[in-house]
């Protein structure tokens, strides 16, 4: 199964997770997307974003709209907590960018967020809807570390557990559990 890991990655969270995902999955092709090639030729492909206004940046979102019917594992990192509804939007609106495809699993966690977007945040009026507050701020410095060693860990198990279930249906073998 030929298997291309895309990542779009401004600052190199994202980049990091996609790394740890290309070195789970040994065989796997990790390109920038900036460099990647087309997806005609894979069958399984990660494809890694940032969030930005709540959905893939625009490069990632670029190189979507070239993926045609396909198996798509979406992986992104996001200034938000993981858990939190504006991480799940986030996924769904990047995997309503691809209809054609299916969708074969999501991930995501924090990214450190870009030092000159906080240092512009901190600068904003107090009407601002991005003006800094202190769960904000709770929130900036908690994506600071991140991604860390555990979210590494954590995406590599997800690409090798979703690598299994398709391999196993290619090769025509369901595998129960
Ligand atoms: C211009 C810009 C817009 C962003 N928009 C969002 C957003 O809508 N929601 C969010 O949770 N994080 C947002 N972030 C934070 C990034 O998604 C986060 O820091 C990510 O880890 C960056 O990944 P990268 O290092 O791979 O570029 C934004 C960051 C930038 C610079």
């Amino acid at each position: 199964m030929k298997v291309l890991v895309c990542v779009s990655s401004k600052t190199g969270n994202t980049l990091k997770v996609a790394s740890a995902i290309q070195e789970a999955l040994p065989d796997a092709e990790l390109y920038k997307v900036e460099n990647a090639p087309p997806s005609a030729s894979y069958d399984l492909i990660f494809m890694g974003f940032w969030v930005d206004k709540g959905t893939a940046d625009e490069k990632a979102q670029e190189y979507m709209a070239t993926i045609g019917s396909k198996k798509v594992a979406l992986f992104a990192t996001l200034g938000a907590y993981p858990d939190s509804a504006h991480a799940d939007d986030s996924l769904k609106n990047a995997a309503a960018l691809l209809p054609d495809c299916e969708i074969e699993g999501r991930y995501i966690c924090q990214g450190a967020i870009d030092p000159k977007l906080i240092a512009w945040m901190e600068k904003l009026p107090s009407e601002h809807p991005h003006s800094p507050d202190e769960a904000r701020r709770k929130r900036w410095a908690d994506a600071a570390s991140h991604p860390d060693a555990q979210d590494c860990q954590r995406a590599a198990d997800w690409a090798v557990e979703l690598y299994q279930r398709i391999a196993s249906f290619q090769g025509g073998v369901a595998v129960s559990g």
